[in-house]
């Protein structure tokens, strides 16, 4: 599709989070703690025509720069999202999120009987199986954890 009109517009200063996974907008407001009650400027776009995916969603952040946790938890759900640092409407940095192979810290084992799970001093510990659909695995109890069930701990 050729763009003859710019159908959401560009930022002064902030944050564009690009090339998310359609359907993962909200989800990835949800991570930065978005709810439409306090803040600054942001404007989701949903289902918009992409070269690259066929359709993506768009999320932008006005006057604000993600922390590496936000950065981390938004790979999980949307592994293609680039995160664009936008300065006086500049993009000066233009960042792809990475999915390491082995994701610690930021997710918990589903598996109430998992030693990660007890009073042990033991850190979740996950490896990817697949990206998309994303499957991780427990390194302890080899529980398998999908999109909806890491989704639900954000
Ligand atoms: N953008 C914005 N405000 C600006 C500059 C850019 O909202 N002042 C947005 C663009 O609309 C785009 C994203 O930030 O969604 C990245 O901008 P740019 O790198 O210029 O676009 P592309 O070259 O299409 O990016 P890519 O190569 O990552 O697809
Ligand atoms: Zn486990």
């Amino acid at each position: 599709m050729t763009e003859t009109t710019l159908r959401v517009s560009k930022i002064k200063d902030g944050t564009v989070i690009d090339h998310i996974t359609s359907g993962h907008a909200l989800d990835v407001a949800k991570i930065l703690g978005i709810t439409g009650r306090t803040g600054g400027i942001v404007t989701i776009a949903m289902n918009v025509p992409s070269k690259k995916l066929g359709v993506k969603d768009v999320v932008k952040v006005e006057g604000r720069e993600l922390k590496s946790v936000e950065v981390d938890k938004i790979a999980l759900l949307a592994p293609h999202a680039t995160i664009n640092i936008i300065r006086d409407y500049r993009v000066v940095e233009k960042q792809r999120v990475k999915l390491p192979s082995v994701i610690g810290g930021i997710v918990k084992c589903a598996n109430p009987a998992c030693i990660s799970n007890s009073h042990e001093p033991v850190q979740p510990r996950f490896y990817v199986e697949c990206e998309e659909p994303l499957l991780l695995k427990c390194h302890y109890c080899s529980h398998i954890m999908e999109k909806q069930d890491v989704f639900k701990q954000f």
